[in-house]
């Protein structure tokens, strides 16, 4: 099994989304000794911001190859300015490539990147889910549509909310999240 864990969160050791994502990719371990988890923190070792260039030579991309090879992909990503890390915007540009990763066909685009699982932790400050406040949530809208773009339809965000209400929330919501991360990645089958 081939496991990709990214993390994005600009927080360092107090980010939430690295701690939940974290707890996943423990528990994937621990069920699947014999994986191979590749690690990338998308702030300590960034990507460019996408070029002509990168996109012309889409046979180079590492982050594509990454992808692609990938069972299970394990996101840590923290909602920053109503949207995702500019770092994860920078993966996200690498890995949506025409005849890759999605291919054009006369009824419209086809996603090519099916059969993983992708578990995203998305930490937030403020509460959304279930509140008018859902309509300015672009990081959740936006990662579901982008993979479901791309064929992925097992997508789970794991999302704690409410992370600056106060630290009774934040701990809350941390604990319940991690809780559902190692849940979610215990769910994962054994991929041949
Ligand atoms: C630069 C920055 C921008 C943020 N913007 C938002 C925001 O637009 N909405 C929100 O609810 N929380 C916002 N927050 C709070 C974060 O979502 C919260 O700190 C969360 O824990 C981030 O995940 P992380 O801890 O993994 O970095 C922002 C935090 C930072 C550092």
């Amino acid at each position: 099994m081939n496991i990709l864990h990214l993390d994005s969160s600009i927080q360092g050791a107090s980010s939430a989304s690295r701690t939940i994502a974290a707890a996943a990719v423990e528990q994937l371990r621990a069920d699947h000794l014999d994986a191979t988890i590749t690690y990338r923190d998308l702030v300590a070792d960034p990507i460019a911001p996408l070029t002509l260039e990168a996109l012309a030579d889409p046979d180079a991309n590492r982050e594509v190859a990454e992808f692609l090879a990938a069972d299970v992909v394990v996101i840590g990503a923290g909602m920053y300015n109503f949207a995702i890390p500019s770092q994860l915007k920078s993966w996200i540009d690498r890995i949506i490539v025409a005849g890759r990763t999605f291919r054009y066909e006369p009824t419209g685009p086809v996603g090519l990147a099916g059969g993983k699982r992708v578990l995203v932790a998305l930490a937030k400050g403020g509460v959304y889910r279930d509140t008018p406040a859902a309509a300015i949530d672009h990081a959740e809208s936006y990662l579901r549509d982008i993979f479901r773009f791309l064929g992925v339809d097992d997508l789970e965000i794991i999302a704690a909310e409410g992370l600056k209400v106060s630290d009774t929330v934040r701990d809350a919501a941390i604990a319940q999240a991690i809780g559902r991360a190692r849940e979610a990645a215990a769910s994962v089958p054994a991929f041949a």
